[in-house]
């Protein structure tokens, strides 16, 4: 899987052209991303990171990062996904960062997922990350509950305070659990990508990457 990995961060690394804004993703697809970057010896990128470990991966290769606050708009964002289905749906934050994932994908012109031919499911099976608040956080639990088990990681929290936690739902019909999610204020992300998100998803299959346009 890692030289699909790379085959579609390499063919991602050419999308991105000097001058334009990018962000980077989290996850060990991504980590093939940066090297192929670098490579390309870039002089004007500008990069914003979703994790401080993609941040310090980028920065010991030479990739200039800066805070997410000065910059409106991405030209670029590409990341990995832990899951992809047929109508462009993704599940994202096996590595804990899909609320900053979710923040960088939004503000990008073109957002680009990056999986190997495993990650491409006919429908979404994998629990689903969620980063909740710790304010009233029993309070969140005991609804979400309600849905499915919840399991809280026993990690440090993520750079915005939250806890990230993972849902067993039956995501067949993704689109009311995104919104249910969406509504819960004590829920500050989840890892439901809906595909209007998403410009395309590059996905290696063996020696070769298959470009699947969203349209969603
Ligand atoms: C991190 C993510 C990653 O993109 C996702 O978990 C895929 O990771 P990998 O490329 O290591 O399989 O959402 O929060």
């Amino acid at each position: 899987m890692d030289s699909e990995k790379r085959l579609v961060a390499e063919a991602a690394a050419e999308l991105v052209e000097d001058g334009m804004a990018v962000g980077l993703g989290t996850g060990s697809t991504v980590a093939f991303l940066i090297p192929a970057l670098a490579a390309r010896g870039f002089r004007e990128i500008r990069c914003v990171a979703t994790s401080p470990a993609t941040e310090a991966a980028a920065r010991e290769q030479g990739v200039a990062v800066e805070p997410f606050e000065g910059l409106d708009h991405l030209d670029i964002a590409i990341d990995g996904a832990d899951q992809v289905s047929p109508e462009g749906w993704l599940i994202k934050g096996g590595g804990g960062a899909l609320l900053r994932e979710k923040i960088v994908a939004e503000a990008a012109g073109r957002f680009v997922v990056i999986v190997d031919s495993g990650k491409a499911v006919p429908k979404l099976t994998r629990a689903l990350p969620l980063e909740l608040r710790r304010f009233g956080l029993p309070a969140c639990v005991r609804r979400l509950s309600a849905h499915g088990e919840l399991t809280i990681r026993g990690w440090p929290p993520s750079p915005d305070g939250g806890l990230i936690a993972d849902l067993e739902i039956d995501l067949a019909v993704p689109a009311p659990i995104s919104a249910m999610l969406d509504a819960d204020p004590g829920v500050a992300g989840h890892g439901l990508f809906e595909p209007r998100i998403t410009s395309d998803v590059l996905i290696g299959r063996g020696t070769e990457v298959e470009n699947r346009a969203i349209s969603g």
